[in-house]
């Protein structure tokens, strides 16, 4: 199984807390569809675990400890790392007080590293010891960083290697005040808390590999004019607006799963060998028009993760993974959860960010199921994965398909998204632990239906598959050909999460679908085979690790800009420009503008990013930690970063400290104008 990548697995974090952070943490805000077990909804599930056993006694070593013992035996002998000395701790946890929570370490040795030069760096003691977990080694992080070590929790539920550091002198155990932090996020109290959001970095990265780009922290050295932040404006939460109707139907008669499908585990079958299913996947006007509209009973509310976007034939659209919907009875105060579906849309009609107003979102006719608002899901499950969801519904277990990428325009009319497939498990006992594993993504075709609104068509149930990188997850940018924005020549680029940073992989547009027609960047040319997960240097085009991103091209700037939030975890949009080898500003002319250069993307591979800039901070959320960051490409019209302008919607996610059944949801999506002007430095 290949590892979840950086970007999915803190939107997991931050999402129906289906994800770890910490390893035995309880999760405060349970996933929403665990707090009302007893619902039957479309698309969600869960079974007790079995993985998570704890070590107890022999039998349960890891090959890669240092103190080659066997768990029992080692905890609390000493040994030395490199610069100071450590008592080792054997399956104990402690709650929160993660310095940096995302680190995939693979070994004990490499995650006693992370924690010393964490401490060669900010002060002894800072990193006051730390817990490897084995069993998720194969998974997306398995090192985290302690701050302080209290509340240990014994035996944890995963098997767990730790150690403590030993003071060495007595000013090594004086534990200096954390970084300036202007606008850190805040930290929540609750020792239950599962996730205490980072303190804010330096932007140096965590690991070392990775570290040259930001290590500088002088001024742009860049000569001439330089992209430069002139006026950054908060517009608030975004607001739902439900459609009135839906199309009235019988509903499909679901797919009943023989026995063995039903076990609980990953079963990729589930996912390829099925058709798509009836009644997921919005409606359009060629399969609406046999029914007639129907008035909803209910007014629903939701609350979901995600929201990505971008303009897709003018019209805004907005994407989201996890979507709870709430009923209400017309003189009930609460409301009730009804609907749980994995994906959603909504498209923008009022244009507000114009005027510095929040965004108000329209859910368009074409998504809901019925007339107490259960949704049919934005993209199509197959017959596999929704009979399992809802067969497994409620023991902790479902299979999930999350957009969180912004959509890559294929034409004037078309986007496409790789959409990453995901297999969740949560033990349903103390809901701690949660695990969830990469199957590979999924290819949209997106397109806006008029009436019933923004439609993604699931080109293959499986595009790059569960033992491959997921090209195109993490988004990707459009190369278009000499015949402008319209016409499908030109390439399409995508990026792969890498260990330490990004690879670029492409396609000629018209053989967009096509999995074997990708060819992808190992260093020195273009190949076929793709480059392994532990690339060097050479073959990342961004040589940091990114949870979010958007690259653009921007006309004003003459060069390519790229908008992005860090596995840091600290609230903060960053930005970096092209620029020359040597620092110089860059005149990127793309091959529709007069004689300009048809491979005017590769400048990626022969060029150098400018400093990391911070474009704005998030104001500190009440909970957790601003994610689902994005730039929503082409909001602005004309006077948009991506058309020659120098505005740009931003919008992220975050949690709210409310109950999710009050108005406000318990998830906030947010946005930030932000103007880019373009200043002689
Ligand atoms: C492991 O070692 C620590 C530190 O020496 C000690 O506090 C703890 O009780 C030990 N746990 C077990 C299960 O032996
Ligand atoms: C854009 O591409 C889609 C998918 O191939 C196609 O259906 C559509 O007609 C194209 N639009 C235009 C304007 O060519
Ligand atoms: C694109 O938008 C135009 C103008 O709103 C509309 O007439 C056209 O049908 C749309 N095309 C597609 C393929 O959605
Ligand atoms: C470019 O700027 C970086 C600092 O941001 C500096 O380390 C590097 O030496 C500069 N390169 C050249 C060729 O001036």
């Amino acid at each position: 199984m290949s590892r979840l990548y950086l970007a999915i697995s803190l939107m997991l974090v931050a999402s129906t807390p289906l994800a770890p952070v910490t390893v035995a943490a309880k999760l405060i805000h349970a996933p929403l569809h665990l707090i009302h077990p007893e619902l039957a909804v479309r698309d969600l599930a869960a079974t007790p675990s079995t993985a998570g056993i704890p070590c107890t006694g022999t039998g349960c070593v890891s090959s890669t400890t240092t103190p080659s013992l066997p768990c029992g035996e080692a905890n609390g002998t000493e040994f030395a790392g490199t610069n100071s000395m450590w008592t080792m701790l054997c399956d104990i946890d402690f709650l929160a007080q993660d310095i940096y929570p995302f680190h995939l370490a693979k070994s004990f040795e490499n995650c006693l590293k992370y924690c010393e030069e964490y401490n060669d760096e900010h002060g002894e003691g800072r990193c006051a010891g730390f817990v490897f977990a084995p069993d998720r080694s194969n998974l997306d992080n398995d090192c985290y960083l302690k701050s302080t070590l209290d509340n240990a929790i014994y035996p944890a539920t995963l098997h767990l290697l730790g150690a403590s550091l030993l003071p060495t002198t007595a000013t090594s155990t004086v534990i200096s005040p954390l970084p300036p932090a202007t606008q850190a996020p805040t930290t929540t109290t609750s020792t239950t808390e599962s996730i205490v959001t980072p303190p804010r970095l330096p932007t140096q990265p965590a690991d070392p590999v990775a570290s040259d780009e930001s290590t500088s922290e002088q001024g742009p050295v860049v000569q001439g004019k330089v992209p430069t932040v002139t006026k950054s404006t908060y517009l608030g939460t975004s607001v739902d607006e439900v459609a009135s109707e839906y199309v009235s139907h019988a509903p499909a008669k679901p797919q009943q799963l023989s026995g063995a499908m039903l076990e609980v585990a990953i079963n990729v079958d589930l996912i390829t060998g099925y058709p798509l299913a009836p009644d997921t996947g919005t409606w359009t006007g060629d399969d609406a028009s046999t029914h007639h509209l129907a008035t909803m009973s209910v007014t629903p509310r939701l609350a979901r993760d995600g929201g990505r976007g971008g303009n897709i034939n003018g019209t805004n659209v907005f994407i989201f993974c996890d979507t709870s919907t709430y009923g209400k009875d017309k003189d009930a105060v609460l409301g009730y959860l009804n609907g749980f579906v994995s994906s959603s849309v909504a498209v923008d009609e009022s244009m507000n960010a114009l005027v510095n107003r929040p965004l108000s979102l329209t859910n368009s006719l074409g998504q809901w199921q019925d007339d107490v608002g259960r949704m049919r899901g934005w993209v199509p499950m197959t017959t596999g994965e929704a009979a399992f969801n809802t067969a497994i519904s409620g023991q902790g277990y479902r299979y999930a398909v999350w957009p969180n990428s912004s959509p890559i325009p294929l034409n004037s009319t078309h986007a496409i998204i790789y959409a990453p497939l995901v297999y969740l498990e949560v033990d349903m006992q103390d809901q701690s632990s949660p695990r969830y594993t990469s199957l590979g993504n999924t290819l949209l075709l997106i397109s806006i239906d008029p009436v019933y609104g923004p439609h993604a068509d699931r080109l293959h149930n499986q595009f790059f598959t569960q033992n491959e990188i997921n090209w195109g997850s993490l988004g990707g940018i459009r190369a278009w050909g000499s015949n402008g924005q319209d016409a499908l020549d030109g390439d399409i680029y995508v990026f792969g999460q890498a260990d330490n940073g990004i690879l670029l992989g492409k396609v000629a547009a018209p053989n967009y679908d096509d999995c074997d027609q990708y060819v992808y960047w190992d260093g020195e040319s273009w190949s076929s085979e793709m480059p392994p997960t532990t690339s060097s240097s050479n073959a990342l085009i961004i040589d940091q690790p990114i949870m979010n991103m958007d690259l653009i091209y921007s006309p004003a700037h003459k060069t390519f800009i790229m908008i992005y939030l860090t596995p840091e975890a600290d609230n903060t949009f960053y930005y970096r420009y092209l620029v020359g080898k040597d620092n110089s500003t860059l005149a990127i002319i793309p091959p529709y503008d007069g004689g300009g250069d048809e491979h005017y993307v590769e400048n990626l591979l022969t060029n150098t990013w400018s400093e990391q800039q911070v474009l704005f901070t998030v104001r500190a959320p009440a909970r957790g930690y601003a994610y689902a960051g994005g730039m929503h490409a082409g909001y602005f019209g004309i006077d948009d970063i991506a058309n020659g302008g120098t505005k740009m919607l931003c919008t992220w996610t975050e949690h709210t400290e409310v109950d999710p059944e009050k108005p406000d949801s318990g998830y906030a999506h947010k946005s930030q104008v932000i103007e880019l002007s373009w200043l002689v430095d």
